[in-house]
Order: C-alpha cells, then sequence, then structure tokens
C-alpha cells in the first residue's frame, strides 16, 4: 500500500493562515502588530534567498518585517551593537540572525546576545535549556514544524517509538527533546551509530535530518510507519538534460512511499514548514511579550 503523502506546502499555507488570522485580531483588538527583524551579514547567495522569502511572508502574514543588512567586513561589536538595538526595541518581538555568520564572528555569543524572549529560532542557549527541561521555550523552526506535521499525522504519539536520524544542534537535538516531551521512546542515530537499518526498523517515526542524499532505503521503513525528511540536498540530474540538477532528500523517497503509512516528499515537505514556524515563534514571542494568550496548536 502506497504512503499517504504529508503536503508540507498546504500545511504551511493553513499556519500561515492562521498566523495571520490572529495578527489580524492582535492588531484589531489591542493595536500590537507583531514584528521580525531578520539580520543578514555580507552577501552569502542562499542566505539572501531565504531572507528575502523571510520578509515577504512576515508582511503577507500582516506583521511588520525589518531587514538589518551588515557588510562582509562588519565587526562582532557592530553586529552585537544591533542586537542589542534590536534587543530594546518595542517595534520587533522577533530577532533571527541569519546563519552561517561569516568566519570571522562568533555564532554562539551573537545568538546568546539576542533577548532569550525575542529568540524566534530558538537558539539561545536559554531558550535551548528551557525545552531540554519542559520550560515553555522558543522552538527551533523545523523541529517544530515536524512536530506539527507529526501531531497533524498522529494524533497522540505517547508510546510511539521514534529514531531521529542527526545530532545537530539545530534540528536533531531539539526534536529528540519535542518527542520525548510527546512521550515517545526516543532514539538518536548518528554517523557513528551500529546498524543504522536496524535501529530505523523498529521505529513507528523516523526523521531523518543528516543531509545525505537518499541514504536511507526504503527496505529499512517499517510498514506503516510515518516518514519526515529534512534534508534538503541538490544532485545532478543528467536526466533532466546536461548540467541539470533537482532535490531529493535524506530518505529514498519511491521505496519509502511503498512501505510507510505517511511520508514528507522533498521538496515540498518541510521545508516550508520552516518559515511558517518562524511566523507562529514571532506571534508566540508577541503574546508572551503582551501576557496574552499564545495560539492554540502552535507551541509545544
Ligand atoms: N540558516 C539556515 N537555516 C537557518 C535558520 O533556521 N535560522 C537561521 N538563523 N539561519 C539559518
Amino acid at each position: 500500500m502506497a504512503a499517504t503523502i504529508i503536503d508540507g506546502k498546504a500545511f504551511a499555507a493553513r499556519v500561515r493562515a492562521q498566523v495571520a488570522g490572529q495578527v489580524a485580531r492582535l492588531t484589531s483588538e489591542h493595536g500590537i502588530t507583531p514584528g521580525l527583524a531578520v539580520v543578514l551579514v555580507g552577501e552569502d547567495p542562499a542566505s539572501q534567498v531565504y531572507v528575502r522569502s523571510k520578509g515577504k511572508m512576515t508582511i503577507e502574514v500582516g506583521m511588520a518585517s525589518f531587514e538589518h543588512r551588515l557588510p562582509e567586513t562588519a565587526t562582532e561589536g557592530e553586529l552585537l551593537d544591533l542586537v542589542d538595538c534590536l534587543n530594546k526595541d518595542d517595534q520587533v518581538h522577533g530577532i533571527l540572525v541569519q546563519l552561517p555568520l561569516p568566519d570571522h564572528l562568533n555564532s554562539n555569543l551573537v545568538i546568546n546576545a539576542i533577548d532569550p524572549a525575542k529568540d524566534v529560532d530558538g537558539f539561545h542557549i536559554s531558550n535551548v535549556g528551557r525545552l531540554g527541561t519542559g520550560q515553555n521555550a522558543m522552538v527551533p523552526c523545523t523541529p517544530l514544524g515536524c512536530l506539527l506535521m507529526l501531531r497533524d499525522t498522529h494524533g497522540s504519539l505517547s508510546g510511539l517509538d521514534a529514531v531521529v536520524i542527526g545530532r545537530s544542534n539545530i534540528v536533531g537535538k531539539p526534536m529528540f527533546n519535542l518527542l520525548l516531551g510527546e512521550s515517545c521512546t526516543v532514539t538518536v542515530a548518528h554517523s557513528r551509530t551500529k546498524d543504522l537499518p536496524k535501529v530505523v526498523r523498529r521505529a513507528d517515526i523516523v526523521v531523518a535530518a543528516v543531509g545525505r542524499p537518499n541514504m536511507v532505503k526504503g527496505n529499512w521503513i517499517k510498514p506503516g510507519a510515518t516518514v519526515i525528511d529534512v534534508g534538503i540536498n541538490r544532485i545532478d540530474a543528467p536526466e533532466r538534460g546536461e548540467g541539470k540538477t533537482r532535490l531529493v532528500g535524506d530518505v529514498e523517497f519511491d521505496s519509502a512511499a511503498q512501505v510507510a503509512g505517511a511520508i514528507t516528499p522533498v521538496p515540498g515537505g518541510v521545508g516550508p514548514m520552516t518559515i511558517a514556524c518562524l511566523l507562529a515563534n514571532t506571534l508566540t514571542a508577541c503574546c508572551r511579550a503582551n501576557g496574552l494568550p499564545e495560539p492554540e496548536g502552535l507551541t509545544v
């Protein structure tokens, strides 16, 4: 039986519509407009695309978008001064410093200078600690998007066996904490894991976030399992013509879709959820800052 395809694009559009509805209510009932500031240092082409897309969607949901661009040569002091300014700005409820930063800047130092209440990436050490200890944190956007899709697919996740492949600070580790918080039995697998196929085969939920194209094979998947593919890998696609490329996930989609109960495609799965969750986090930060109830279903 073929798996249900989890349509991340449609899901993300629903999340953004929900956020837009709440933003409209905040503005009309309380005179508050949530604001998101995005800081880009340097000229990295991929980062420029992400930042433009974030700004566009922020405006589409009715929020205020503040974009700050610093040259590649910016000093740590200049960047920290900007972060300090944004921390103090009442119009700004969320701050995102686009990563990667140029090599001469210390990302941890900069991220930990953001007011944790405005850290919509959930990367500040205080939010990492809050998530790990079950206190209301800002949750990193990609794992939050994965969790919302899993909840939508399963309802309760309690007691399910979950495997997270990848132990990054941005996806693997927060995903572990989120799934544990849902009362899953969670294994975190990584490059040194022995017999990964065996570990994956026992999982009701597989979250793949390793950045290796088509690494997880269909015959590793337990029949009926839910597969969330976080990987976005560009590979050569000579079948499309000379020099052409295409995007694939960390999971071999065609074979996995024969076995899984539900699976996210690449593209159009987890990817669109990341910005939707960034907007949801900005709304959450704004509600918390103003002592208002948090948006339902968009937090943990
Ligand atoms: N660069 C790529 N993804 C992200 C993200 O989620 N947050 C930030 N700050 N930078 C990124």
